[in-house]
């Protein structure tokens, strides 16, 4: 509740529903004391948590139901429905839990719980964990190894100043305007001193001895470590160096500093030109819209986006950008940059108070490199995220792993893969790991439109579309080989959470 002054959604829980109201394997709105509250029903058992997902506020009750949780439908956090406790990211935090008493046919709502205290039990494990990078990955093998019980030094090292923070924010809300900086962070910084996460951020790793678990840090520093997790992530790729020397300056978007210094030469009324039709050129676009500049996007492909979402969705994807006033150079390349323009490959010049380039990035693998480890397009990892090198793991955008939906040998880079690797690595780390077997999921953000995307399709060989892609409502399967591989939703986040699940299930069968 946003105000304090309205009434959240459903009935009183407290004054309570008759039991046949709410079907087994249901979930409801409904509120306690103000407070907005999920109210669930499984088998003989009952459920109250919060309704606003820990994330964005999501709306749980329009979520999924699996088991004993339930899932997000704008971004697939998952929560445990007995407890609240986040269970998958992206949600970092525990949601509020209730008692719940079903007697003469009335379910209500008690006593709102206690958190939840940090686990009694004692994980063994290494004698440290040293964590290189603080980004998606990082953070959330951190706060796993906390959680499972871990009592060992965890160090993360990242030469960002503001790291850990929220990434996929710096190309959306904070980039327009509508994000304030305090909501970047992942965590305020207590919160780390209170778990005991020694958050050393300055000077970056520079080289890796994984015979001797040593690394060293660019002042010289040597840190030696029980285990190891790379979460290096990725740097976005350059121009050429005769464009990145003109006076007009080449923005890239990868880290806080570079969000803050793209709103900060960002004037309502200025031209902008974006150099690739990219998920992060695109978002780019969108909030330099909404700050009101006039918008050029150049970019080689046919269409935005075809080569992850095919035609269908990269044609709507260009119109949405299209109906905001944006302007698309589809099949042109920028071959210089100066005097305040940008020159296309035609020959036609742009005028430009602002150039953004977003044209893909690299995995950051020299450390990986340098220490010789197995690398192919990526940082080859096992089942359970271990590098070639015995105690060194490795997740988010860097590793590739062997993804049991495609039988191939991926790497992604999402928010929520590398944050679920995280998670992963940790617990291979404390020697509880499981397969890594996560379903992909990303999630595109354009002006109001989501675009949901679960699984991982390189390339099919037939789209199957149900629903109306005009009309911003639709879902897209990508199909190889008769299995479906991927499906994108706009305007259906429920048929994304189920396509999640139908993915998971048809690969474990
Ligand atoms: C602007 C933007 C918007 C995005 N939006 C979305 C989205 O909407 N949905 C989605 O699914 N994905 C999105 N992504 C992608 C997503 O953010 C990444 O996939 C994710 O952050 C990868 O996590 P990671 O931990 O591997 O790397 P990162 O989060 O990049 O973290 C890596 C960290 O390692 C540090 N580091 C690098 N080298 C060293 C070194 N030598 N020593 C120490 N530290 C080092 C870096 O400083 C960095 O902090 C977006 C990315 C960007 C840049
Ligand atoms: S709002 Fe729930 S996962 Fe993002």
């Amino acid at each position: 509740m946003a105000s304090g002054q309205e009434t959240p959604a459903g009935p009183d829980l407290r004054a309570g529903i008759a039991t046949g109201d709410l079907p087994d394997g249901k979930m409801m709105a409904g509120h306690v004391d103000g407070e907005a509250v999920l109210l669930a029903h499984r088998g003989h058992e009952w459920f109250a948590i919060g309704a606003a997902c820990s994330h964005y506020s999501g709306p749980l009750p329009e979520g999924l139901m699996v088991g004993d949780t339930v899932r997000c439908p704008w971004h697939h956090a998952c929560f445990n429905l007995r407890t609240g406790q986040p269970v998958r990211p992206p949600a970092l935090n525990d949601l509020p839990s209730w008692d719940v008493e079903v007697r003469d046919g009335i379910v209500r709502v008690g006593a709102k719980r206690k958190p939840f205290p940090p686990p009694t039990r004692r994980s063994k494990g290494p004698e440290s964990v040293l964590i290189v990078g603080g980004g998606a990955a990082g953070n959330s093998a951190a706060e796993t190894l906390r959680r499972e019980g871990f009592e060992g030094p965890i160090t993360i090292v990242d030469p960002d100043p503001d790291a850990p923070y929220d990434r996929p924010n710096l190309s959306k809300d904070y980039l327009a305007g509508n994000a304030p900086e305090e909501w970047i962070p992942l965590h305020p910084p207590e919160f780390y001193r209170e778990k005991g996460i020694e958050l050393r951020r300055g000077p970056r790793v520079t080289s890796l001895d994984p015979r001797g678990r040593r690394v060293r840090l660019e002042d010289g520093t040597e840190l030696s470590y029980g285990a190891l997790l790379l979460a290096t992530g990725a740097s976005p790729v350059r121009l050429a160096a005769e464009m990145e020397s003109s006076p007009l300056r080449v923005h890239y978007l990868r880290s806080l500093a570079d969000s803050r210094r793209i709103a900060g030469a960002a004037r309502e009324g200025g031209r902008a030109v974006v150099l690739g039709a990219s998920f992060i050129g695109l978002e780019v676009t969108a909030s330099l819209r909404a700050r009101k500049m006039e918008v050029h996007v150049v970019a080689p492909a046919a269409r935005p986006l075809e080569r992850v979402l095919g035609p269908e969705l990269g044609d709507m994807v260009r119109q949405i950008h299209q109906e905001q006033g944006v302007v698309f150079h589809l099949g042109r390349k920028a071959s210089g940059v100066g005097g305040g323009r940008v020159t296309l490959d035609d020959g036609q010049a742009l005028p430009a108070d602002l150039l953004v380039a977003g044209i893909g990035v690299r995995p950051n693998l020299e450390l990986a490199e340098g220490a010789g480890l197995a690398t192919d397009r990526g940082l080859l990892v096992n089942e359970w995220l271990e590098t070639s090198a015995p105690g060194v793991f490795a997740a988010g955008d860097i590793a590739r792993w062997p993804d049991p939906h495609t039988g191939d040998r991926i790497r992604v880079e999402h928010w929520v893969v590398a944050q679920r690797q995280g998670q992963a690595a940790a617990r291979a780390i404390l020697g509880q790991g499981t397969r890594f077997d996560a379903v992909p999921f990303f999630w595109s953000q354009h002006y109001t439109l989501s675009i949901n995307y679960d699984g991982h399709a390189e390339r099919w060989d037939r789209i199957e579309i149900d629903g109306d892609v005009a009309a911003k409502d639709c879902r897209v399967r990508y199909v190889r080989g008769g299995k479906v591989l991927a499906v994108a939703t706009v305007g259906r986040d429920r048929a994304s959470l189920e396509a999640e699940a139908a993915l998971e299930t048809a690969s474990s069968g």
